[in-house]
């Protein structure tokens, strides 16, 4: 059975460590690590025989790393991951678009070392597909994301940019590309880096955010133009119970993918 260390435990890894404990999927959990002290403890008195990790690169023993805390847990853990040959399974994956040195050291990774490294599809989907249309290249990708007004009602960008909301309809936030995104919104770049690192890449995948008054749950649309077909796919997903910031989709996501590596 491999055996996995788990850094970070909110949403997305309590979701996970339910799923071992109600047998939905088959790991050993050997080591933890949070930086709440509370949290960790809490957990800790849940799982029997687990360590609890003395700092976050202390997984040597383990065959997989799942990261669900932040992204700058990415970036430091990211060589030694690489050293101790084990899979690693970011869940901050914007880390990589946001953080230069982190993407060009991702992108320049040989085959072998690459496959180390586990994408989950996150908050959005369909990247079987994505995979097989970029086969023949991909002339255009955009990421729409349309959240709640509130959302943006003191949003620092929107202040900063003069931009007016519109209570009663529709109001583009932001548009550029996914590296410039992820600068001015670094909290909710997880879809974008996905799509980005599956697609066009940082520079060449747009990415276009609104206020949409007329909703009240976060809606990303993916807009795909190649050669094989248009292509446009919508995931309405509903926060997680206890995170709402975080897609309830994200730690499904983690746990399908889980069963398929265990
Ligand atoms: N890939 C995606 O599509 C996707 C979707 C949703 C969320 N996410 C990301 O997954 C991560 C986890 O999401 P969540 O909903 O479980 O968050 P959460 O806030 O519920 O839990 C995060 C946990 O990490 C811990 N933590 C914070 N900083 C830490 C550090 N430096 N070292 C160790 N632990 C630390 C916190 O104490 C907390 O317990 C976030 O970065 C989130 O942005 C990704």
């Amino acid at each position: 059975m491999k055996k996995l260390a788990i850094i970070g435990l909110g949403f997305i890894g309590e979701t996970v460590i339910d799923a071992i404990i109600s047998q939905k999927i088959d790991f050993e959990i050997q080591a933890i690590y949070d930086i709440n002290e509370k949290v960790l403890k809490k957990v800790q008195r849940h799982l029997k025989n687990v360590r609890i990790m003395k700092n976050l690169t202390d997984f040597s023993d383990c065959d997989v790393v799942i990261e669900c805390a932040v992204q700058s847990v990415v970036e430091e853990i990211f060589d030694k991951v690489l050293e101790d040959n084990i899979y690693f399974i970011p869940m901050s994956i914007g880390a990589f678009v946001t953080n230069e040195s982190l993407y060009l050291k991702y992108q320049n990774l040989d085959e072998e070392k690459k496959k180390l490294i586990l994408l989950p599809s996150g908050a959005i989907g369909g990247f079987d597909s994505i995979d097989a249309i970029a086969l023949e290249g991909l002339n255009s990708v955009l990421l729409e994301t349309r959240k709640p007004y509130h959302v943006f009602e003191k949003s620092a960008y929107a202040i900063k940019n003069g931009i007016k909301l519109d209570k009663n309809k529709e109001t583009i936030i932001f548009e550029g590309n996914a590296k410039e995104a992820a600068k001015e919104f670094p909290r909710s770049i997880n879809v974008a880096a996905r799509l980005s690192l599956a697609t066009l890449g940082r520079e060449k995948t747009r990415v276009r955010i609104l206020s949409d008054p007329l909703i009240n749950q976060n809606i990303h649309r993916v807009f795909i133009e190649s050669n094989v077909g248009l292509y446009e796919f919508t995931f309405k997903n509903k926060p997680s119970p206890s995170n709402p910031k975080t897609s309830w989709l994200a730690a499904l996501s983690l746990i399908s993918f889980l069963k398929k590596i265990q």
